[in-house]
């Protein structure tokens, strides 16, 4: 454990373990996949923070709405004195709301892959809140951790938040094992304030994901910069595009980037060959009905207590309790 001004952080080095492996296992499959979670990176960080304020990009700005509408009643619903945890904390903005709002004494500990994202973002919410007990754990969030204990001991009232619907970037039976293991850490009686993407028309999914200015392209075709500079690879960002659409069936938009013509890309020593319009599928982001989402939190452990969303029903925040 390192002390950086005001925060405690835990690392637990998760990239160090398996991005080489996993890309090398994904690129040579068929059809080829990397999945999501190493978009992350410090410049692919940047881009999703510039994706949550594009105009096409509805849910950042929609679930933040919904946020300062509720908080009051969620903080009543924890009760005084509590333990917030942040999974994917980001840049932690949603979070002040909720610090805003939460009564008696409050520890957070933010998650999160991203190591200098987190202890930045972590180091300007400790300055912010002088009383908040920080605790910044740079791990994948997607495998379980043990929980660091607050200084002042482990209080009662815990709750998880994971804004964003990134429940939507795992298949439909990560989320029921990620759901699971989150009801085990926090316990019976601990609860979960998780955001989660509403099915709706297709035009506006499209746009979100094919923006105008191409921050959403960028952000995906940066995995193949990432992948150049951390491993020596030759991939010409120039001979791929990205691609995104809604697949109906799946209930989920998909990710994809194109190989633009036959090629052979050079990774650490080995050949990865692409044959034109092959695609990476990158990433899939699921769309539920909030009925869909509550069986699926059901099914893992977990009772709805009260869910909430915007007049348009874009998006929906959902307060649940582990059984
Ligand atoms: C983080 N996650 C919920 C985003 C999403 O909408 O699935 C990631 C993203 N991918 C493209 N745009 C945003």
């Amino acid at each position: 454990m390192d002390r950086f001004d005001g925060i405690e952080f835990h690392d637990h080095h998760p990239e160090a373990n398996d991005f080489l492996d996993v890309v090398l296992r994904g690129l040579t499959d068929e059809p080829k996949w990397i999945p999501p979670k190493f978009f992350y990176d410090k410049r692919g960080s940047e881009l999703f923070e510039r994706i949550t304020r594009l105009s096409e990009y509805y849910a950042t700005r929609t679930e933040i709405a919904i946020l300062r509408d509720c908080a009051g009643e969620v903080a009543g619903l924890v009760g005084r004195d509590s333990l917030l945890i942040e999974y994917g904390s980001g840049s932690s903005n949603k979070v002040g709301i909720l610090l805003d709002a939460l009564q008696g004494d409050v520890t957070y500990v933010a998650i999160d892959i991203s190591r200098q994202h987190l202890v930045e973002s972590c180091e300007r919410l400790a300055e912010s809140y002088p009383r908040l007990e920080v605790i910044a754990v740079c791990a994948d969030y997607s495998t379980p951790f043990p929980l660091p204990a607050p200084r002042r001991g482990m209080p009662q009232n815990k709750l998880v938040f994971f804004p964003g619907s990134t429940i939507g970037n795992f298949s439909p039976d990560q989320a029921v094992s990620f759901l699971a293991n989150t009801a085990r850490q926090i316990g019976t009686g601990g609860s979960l304030l998780i955001g989660v993407d509403l099915k709706k028309d297709e035009k506006l999914l499209h746009a979100a994901y094919n923006d105008s200015e191409q921050v959403t392209a960028a952000f995906n075709l940066n995995l193949l910069e990432r992948i150049n500079q951390e491993f020596a690879a030759d991939f010409d960002l120039s001979a791929f595009s990205h691609r995104a659409f809604y697949n109906t069936e799946r209930g989920r938009i998909e990710m994809h980037i194109v190989s633009l013509k036959p090629q052979v890309v050079s990774l650490n020593g080995a050949s990865i060959r692409f044959v034109k319009s092959e695609t990476i599928h990158t990433e899939n982001s699921y769309k539920f009905s909030i009925g869909e989402f509550q069986h699926l939190a059901k099914q893992s452990g977990f009772e709805p207590v009260k869910v909430w969303t915007d007049p348009q029903d874009l998006f929906s925040l959902h307060y649940l309790t582990a059984r």
